[in-house]
C-alpha cells in the first residue's frame, strides 16, 4: 500500500511565489506532500487567485473581521483541522500569532524567512543586510515558535551579496533560493527525511546525499 501524502496548509498573506512553488512541486505525481488548502488573512491576496487556478482549496480568514488574535487563530485551526492539515507552512503570512496558536501546532509548523536566521530578523531584511555590509544572505526555514522568526531550524541557502545589489535585486536572489528549498523541506518532512524531535532537527541516517543540499543548495 502507498503511504497516504502528508497534507499541508499553507498560510500566505499576499503574492503567493512560495506558494506556487509549493503547488509546482505537488503536482510532481511522486511527491510526498499535498496542499489541503491555502488559508490568507488578506482576502486580496494574490496567492488565492493561485490556489483556485490550480483547483486547490482556497480560504479567507480576514483577521480585521476579529475582536481579538485569539478568535482569528480559532477559526484559522478550525479551517486547517477540518481539512486534515498535517503540517502548517507559513509562506508570506504576516501576522504574529499567539503562544496558544503556536503551542498547538507545536512541530507541526515551519516558516520560510529570506534571512540566514539568526540574522535579520523582522522586516526589512534585504536593507538592513546591505546596510550592514554582509557578503552572504539567504534564506531559513524553521519550525514556528512564539517568538518571531525564532524556532529550530531545518534548512538554509545561502546566496552571495553582489556589489551592486540593492534591496530589490537582493531580494530576486534570494526569492530564487525560497523556490528551491521550501519545497525540498517539505519533501523531506513527508518523506520522513527530516524529523524533530522537541528542538532537534535531524535529517535521517541514510539519507546524508540530502544534507549538503540542505544546508546550502548548488544554486
Ligand atoms: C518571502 O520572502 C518570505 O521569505 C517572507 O515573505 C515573502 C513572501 O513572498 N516570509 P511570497 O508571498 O511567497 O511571494
Amino acid at each position: 500500500m502507498t503511504k497516504p501524502k502528508l497534507r499541508i496548509g499553507v498560510l500566505i498573506s499576499g503574492r503567493g511565489t512560495n506558494l506556487q512553488s509549493l503547488i509546482d512541486a505537488c503536482t510532481q505525481p511522486d511527491f510526498p506532500a499535498e496542499i489541503a488548502c491555502v488559508v490568507s488573512n488578506k482576502p486580496d491576496a494574490h496567492g488565492l487567485a493561485r490556489a483556485e487556478s490550480s483547483g486547490i482549496e482556497a480560504v479567507s480568514i480576514p483577521h480585521k473581521n476579529y475582536e481579538s488574535r485569539e478568535a482569528f487563530e480559532k477559526d484559522l485551526t478550525a479551517a486547517l483541522t477540518e481539512r486534515d492539515v498535517d503540517l502548517v507552512c507559513n509562506a508570506g503570512f504576516m501576522r504574529l500569532l499567539t503562544n496558544s496558536f503556536v503551542a498547538h501546532w507545536f512541530n507541526q509548523q515551519i516558516n520560510i524567512h529570506p534571512s540566514l536566521l539568526p540574522a535579520f530578523k523582522g522586516l526589512h531584511v534585504h536593507e538592513r543586510v546591505l546596510e550592514a555590509g554582509a557578503r552572504i544572505s539567504g534564506c531559513t526555514l524553521h519550525f514556528v515558535r512564539a517568538e518571531m522568526d525564532a524556532g529550530p531550524i531545518i534548512a538554509q541557502a545561502a546566496v552571495p551579496v553582489l556589489p551592486d545589489d540593492n534591496a530589490d535585486s537582493l531580494a530576486a536572489r534570494v526569492l530564487t533560493a525560497e523556490h528551491r528549498l521550501y519545497p525540498m523541506v517539505v519533501k523531506g518532512i513527508a518523506d520522513g527525511t527530516i524529523t524533530i524531535d522537541g528542538d532537534t532537527v535531524s535529517i535521517a541516517a541514510g539519507a546524508e546525499e540530502h544534507a549538503p543540499l540542505l544546508l546550502c543548495p548548488n544554486l
